[in-house]
């Protein structure tokens, strides 16, 4: 029998990402490798890369340094480079780093065991094309094995909206949704392998509308209300939405759907009207509130969360402050906040940019007011009782740790064994945690 080869995938960016290396790793296992987590003895290194901010960017090139002595050891080692770095840059990354063998964008993921075997003496590979045909069909199906009990879905890729400060229009491409049988099909899957959670994943979910098997357009409020028909499944998210696609249907689903849980990602990006329009958002200020109002008319316990940039292109401390001004309306439980990256190919990289210290120190403010409302709707969670979905053995003894509705992190003492991952338990929140709670079952 021969040995199986091994594969180290290491993975950057989004949770779709995280998603697409999980499939790739799958059809590479019909190839005959199984993952390592160590590249010291892998037989092939694949990095699933992000190109959203420079910084992600330049982490390819830093990590793929760090192989050249494992590649002059070992030969045969294959180097795949994946994902938006590779879409964005391909060519640049095989001629700046000559170990490479095989460049993937994230569309052609399903012609990878294909491009491998173009692959050696030499030879590379490069693949950045945008096909008609839907990847997740054609990558090997998933063997059935256990999964984690919390698990991601893809079901819609791409982004037609075009934010002046985004690569991810150029690098994911126009928006595709997949139809709505793939998607129950591989949530009863999923169900079946022991997954009690799904996270329905897209650059823009909200915009979702795949094909429903009565021939017509479904959004993604009818595809969540199919999925709240799936026996054995217990908890629905998605992430991540656009303001402007949260339509009534969606917004009802709040208060409707028992199984969708009450946290939305719901990015605004900045608070101030005139930098919403440079950023070509196509919302106010007061439209996203309008949005968030709703929401909590249909769900009143429903936790928020956002993404922010400062320092983008001409704002000024004004429009900075009516940023935190937004901030201290919504009340988010937590939220994720980048200064502006400049990025090839989009508007905003060629206007007037904003000095590096300003950007740090706005960022400062802004992830102060962040992290204390963050901490404040977290420490509200003592004395009350929530579920937990239990996800594995925590660091302590008989210590088990899980997923609140709210996506708090929560730990529980003493349960190994009266508590298996994929159980979902009541627990009475004891205590709050610079980064999670404690709790006992109720
Ligand atoms: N610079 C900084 N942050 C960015 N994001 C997207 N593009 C940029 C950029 N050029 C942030 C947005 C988006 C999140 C995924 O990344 O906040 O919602
Ligand atoms: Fe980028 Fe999101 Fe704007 Fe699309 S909606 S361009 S993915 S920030």
């Amino acid at each position: 029998m021969t040995q199986p080869k091994k594969l180290f995938v290491k993975t950057y960016g989004c949770q779709m990402n995280v998603y697409d290396s999980e499939r790739m790793s799958e059809a590479l296992a019909g190839e005959g490798y199984v993952e390592t987590d160590s590249p010291d003895d892998a037989d092939m290194i694949l990095l699933n890369t992000c190109h959203i901010r420079e910084k992600a960017a330049e982490k390819v090139y830093s990590e793929l340094g760090r192989y050249k002595g494992l590649k002059a050891e070992k030969p045969d080692l294959k180097i795949g480079v994946a994902g938006c770095v590779a879409q964005a840059e391909g060519a640049e990354i095989m001629r700046r780093q000559p170990m490479v063998d095989m460049v993937v964008g994230p569309q052609s993921y399903h012609r990878l065991p294909a491009l491998l075997k173009q692959t050696g003496e030499g030879a590379k590979a490069l693949d950045t094309d945008f096909p008609e045909e839907d990847k997740f069909e054609h990558l090997k199906a998933r063997p059935k094995a256990r999964r984690a009990p919390a698990a991601f879905l893809t079901v819609q890729e791409g982004c037609d909206k075009f934010c002046a400060f985004c690569v991810v229009p150029y690098t994911r491409g126009a928006e595709v949704s997949r139809p709505v049988e793939r998607i129950l099909r591989e949530a009863r899957d999923l169900v079946e392998r022991g997954v009690r959670e799904i996270t329905l994943l897209g650059q823009n979910v909200n915009a979702y509308h795949g094909v429903g098997p009565d021939g017509a357009d479904w959004s993604l409020a009818r595809l969540i209300r199919a999925l709240d028909g799936v026996d054995g499944l217990e908890r629905i998210r998605f992430t991540t939405s656009h303001p402007n696609d949260m339509d009534d249907d969606l917004i009802a689903a709040h208060g409707e759907v028992a199984k969708l849980m009450p946290y939305l990602h719901l990015p605004v990006q900045a608070g101030s009207d005139k930098i919403l329009k440079r950023m070509n958002r196509q919302h106010t200020a007061e439209s996203y509130l309008k949005v968030i109002e709703r929401l909590r008319a249909a769900r009143p316990d429903l936790h928020l969360s956002g993404d922010f940039i400062v320092g983008f292109p001409e704002e000024t401390e004004e429009d900075f402050q009516a940023t935190m001004d937004l901030v201290r309306a919504v009340e988010y439980g937590s939220a994720f906040s980048f200064k502006y990256s400049p990025r090839p190919g989009t508007p905003a990289a060629e206007r007037a940019q904003v000095p590096e210290d300003e950007k740090t120190d706005r960022l400062q403010r802004l992830q102060a007011l962040l992290t204390e409302q963050q901490r404040a709707l977290q420490d509200a969670m003592v004395g009350r009782e929530v579920g937990v979905l239990f996800e594995k053995a925590g660091r302590l003894p008989g210590q088990m740790v899980g997923k609140s509705e709210y996506l708090h992190a929560v730990h529980v003492a003493g349960i190994e064994g009266q508590v298996v991952p994929g159980d979902l338990r009541r627990v009475r929140i004891t205590e709050s945690g610079p980064n999670s709670l404690t709790g006992e079952l109720a």
